[in-house]
């Protein structure tokens, strides 16, 4: 799955409210859609969807994460709409590209998510600029989480005329791949960042005289470091789940530590498990609950299989 289809899936502006006058679409909603796993993280955090914006009819109450995948009726419709934003985008990765690297097909692209028993209002990109002034949107986790960063990205750019005036806060191209990219709409004052950190916990080096074996560890007890640059943000969407299996840890020297010790028999599961408890106290001690929506999504259907880009 690419992020292409990611998002014109998310046909859709359902208006949330936020402390601040920030105002969100329900595309994120639309990411724990994509999660197979929906973690129950915080009762006291207000995850998901509120009130209403005085301008739109808003369904009544509905779980949006019931539901299933049907066909646009025609994609002729949905870029009349002005859901759609092509490759060209600069906000894209070349990695992301599908056509470009030589995939035919586009129906792909024709998917909606339709919830069982109302409608997803449609997105609407001014709007949802309009809304977001002042305010901070962070993802954070894995190329999964960047592939939905870029298309928000790519979405929201279609309602600014000059699309060079969106800057990156530090001056660096789209093809950066390690730390964080902030991108900036100067005229609504409001950034859209993805935050690198496929295990939202701690990688690093191994106490000393590790057996050589053991190359790195995720600390499942201790969070990102990079975590206080997430503080303060209205809308903090999370991912992570791909990275957690043995291709990616174990069998190439990345071990699990806990308390400063490298456990050499914990599972890639329980690790994951534990890691997600670090994020969830993070969670509750560091974020305002008034203040800023979380999300978390774990797995999406991968962008790779059988060698193959999808
Ligand atoms: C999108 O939102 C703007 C601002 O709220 C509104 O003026 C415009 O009519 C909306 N567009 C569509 C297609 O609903
Ligand atoms: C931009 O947004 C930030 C964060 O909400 C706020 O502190 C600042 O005053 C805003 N700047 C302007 C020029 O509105
Ligand atoms: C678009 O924005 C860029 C960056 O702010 C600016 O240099 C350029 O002159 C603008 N183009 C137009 C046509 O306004
Ligand atoms: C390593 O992790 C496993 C699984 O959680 C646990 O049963 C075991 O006690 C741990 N070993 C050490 C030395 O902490």
């Amino acid at each position: 799955m690419d992020h292409h289809q990611l998002f014109s899936l998310c046909s859709f502006s359902y208006i949330f409210k936020i402390k601040k006058h920030l105002f969100v679409s329900l595309f994120l909603l639309s990411l724990l859609i994509f999660s197979t796993v929906v973690v129950d993280v915080m009762p006291s955090l207000r995850i998901g969807l509120l009130s209403s914006s005085s301008s739109q009819t808003v369904t009544k109450e509905c779980d949006y994460s019931k539901g299933k995948w049907v066909r646009r009726a025609s994609s002729s419709s949905s870029s009349v709409n002005g859901l759609f934003y092509g490759e060209e985008c600069r906000f894209l990765d070349s990695g992301f590209r599908c056509h470009k690297h030589g995939r035919k097909d586009s129906g792909y692209l024709d998917w909606r998510w339709q919830p069982h028993g109302c409608d997803l209002p449609r997105f609407n990109a001014s709007d949802l600029l309009e809304r977001s002034r002042n305010g901070r949107i962070v993802f954070v986790g894995d190329s999964i989480g960047r592939n939905q960063w870029e298309s928000l990205m790519c979405m929201l750019s279609q309602a600014i005329p000059n699309k060079s005036e969106i800057y990156e806060v530090n001056g660096n191209p789209i093809t950066k791949h390690k730390g964080f990219l902030s991108m900036r709409f100067p005229r609504e004052n409001l950034t859209v960042e993805y935050h690198r950190s496929p295990f939202l916990v701690v990688i690093g080096r191994p106490p000393d005289k590790s057996p050589k074996e053991i190359k790195t560890t995720v600390r499942v007890d201790e969070f990102n470091w990079q975590s206080k640059r997430w503080v303060g943000s209205d809308v903090l969407v999370f991912n992570s789940g791909h990275w957690w299996n043995e291709d990616k840890t174990v069998l190439t020297g990345c071990y699990f530590e806990e308390g400063r010790k490298v456990n050499k028999t914990m599972g890639v599961m329980e690790a994951f498990g534990k890691s997600l408890k670090t994020w969830k106290s993070w969670v509750l001690e560091k974020l305002d609950p008034d203040k800023s929506y979380v999300f978390f999504r774990s797995y999406s259907p991968v962008h790779y299989r059988l060698g193959q880009f999808r």
